[in-house]
């Protein structure tokens, strides 16, 4: 299943055509759901549509920052998008827009961050004579023009470069490094080793444990005691990826296969008292996972870390 992208911009659109046209390739991981701009004039919504993509246009003319981004975000979620790309989206964004898509958000800047955040990047990177300008995909966090950045590419500057013949060249750049980071950024939620740090830093973030092989799958335990917890690949038909953990009732593995036949089952060789949860579903809630390795945890370790625990429970 591809993922889903929302798209956001304020005119021309043009990293939001070069996204588009790579999700048209069979093998691209993503597919682009809405096209959305805060101008319903604004060219690349007509694009988008004559390409068969939906499109929404509102003018945030006055509304409120936060009832703008609302309206937005409603949109994106309708369209069924689990991430956004920004491509020439001209607004600030609220702090509650950013923190409904914290890690599932990306944007792109025409400099290598962290250099000249903000607006006329290029006229910035002629007047400090650097030799290269280029441009950056990075994470959105509520800060402007910052968070984690993925992917950059390099452009030479040119002697008698303007901002403009900088600006074009650097947006042959941009097209290509969009869609691809979008791309690898989309499937690292499914890549075996992505998932495995997931699970490894809340396993090891419990009292007294270490990481072993046994049979060939990472598995966590107490140190020099019993195991709680094993990272699987591919037990359970074709390149499925879970976790087994202890259950903590009788009836819980029946349960919870129950409640959610796609993303638990019946671990084999491993009895009643576990259960596999599947975490390459691309909608895995991780704090629910923590919980589950944590009360798994509790069902192996020793009396003495468990009371530690309650008695810290207490406060
Ligand atoms: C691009 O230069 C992008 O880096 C910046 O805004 C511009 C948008 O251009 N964030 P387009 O609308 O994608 O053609």
């Amino acid at each position: 299943m591809k993922a889903k992208v929302g798209v956001l911009i304020s005119g021309r659109g043009s990293n939001m055509a070069a996204l588009l046209y790579a999700a048209r390739h069979p093998s691209c991981p993503y597919e682009i759901v809405l096209v959305a701009a805060n101008d319903p004039e604004a060219p690349g919504l007509a694009l988008a549509a004559a390409e068969g993509v939906a499109t929404f246009g509102q003018s945030h003319k006055g509304m409120k920052r936060a009832a703008f981004d609302a309206v937005i975000d409603a949109e994106l979620r309708r369209a069924g998008a689990e991430y956004v790309a920004l491509a020439g989206y001209m607004r600030l964004l609220s702090p509650e827009f950013v923190a409904g898509w914290e890690g599932r958000m990306l944007n792109i800047h025409p400099s290598l961050l962290p250099k000249y955040k903000g607006l006329d990047t290029h006229q910035k990177a002629l007047d400090a004579g650097d030799s290269h300008a280029g441009c950056s995909v990075h994470i959105v966090t509520a800060e402007l023009d910052d968070g984690p950045v993925l992917g950059q590419t390099e452009v030479a500057i040119l002697p008698g470069d303007t901002a403009d013949s900088l600006a074009a060249r650097i947006l042959i750049a941009e097209h290509q490094l969009y869609s691809r980071t979008l791309a690898d950024f989309v499937t690292r939620e499914r890549q075996p080793e992505w998932l495995l740090n997931k699970v490894r830093e809340r396993a090891l973030a419990l009292p007294q444990v270490d990481e072993v092989t046994s049979h060939g799958m990472p598995c966590f335990g107490i140190e020099k005691g019993k195991k709680f917890a094993y990272f699987t690949q591919d037990r359970h038909g074709g390149g499925v990826i879970a976790i087994l953990v202890k259950t903590t009732a009788p009836e819980e593995q029946a349960m919870l296969i129950e409640s959610d036949p796609a993303r638990y089952y019946r671990p084999a060789y491993f009895g009643d008292g576990w259960v596999g949860i599947r975490i390459d579903l691309g909608d895995t809630d991780w704090d629910q996972i923590g919980e589950r390795l944590h009360r798994s945890w509790r069902e192996v370790a020793p009396r003495k870390l468990t009371a530690l625990l309650n008695a810290a429970d207490e406060f």
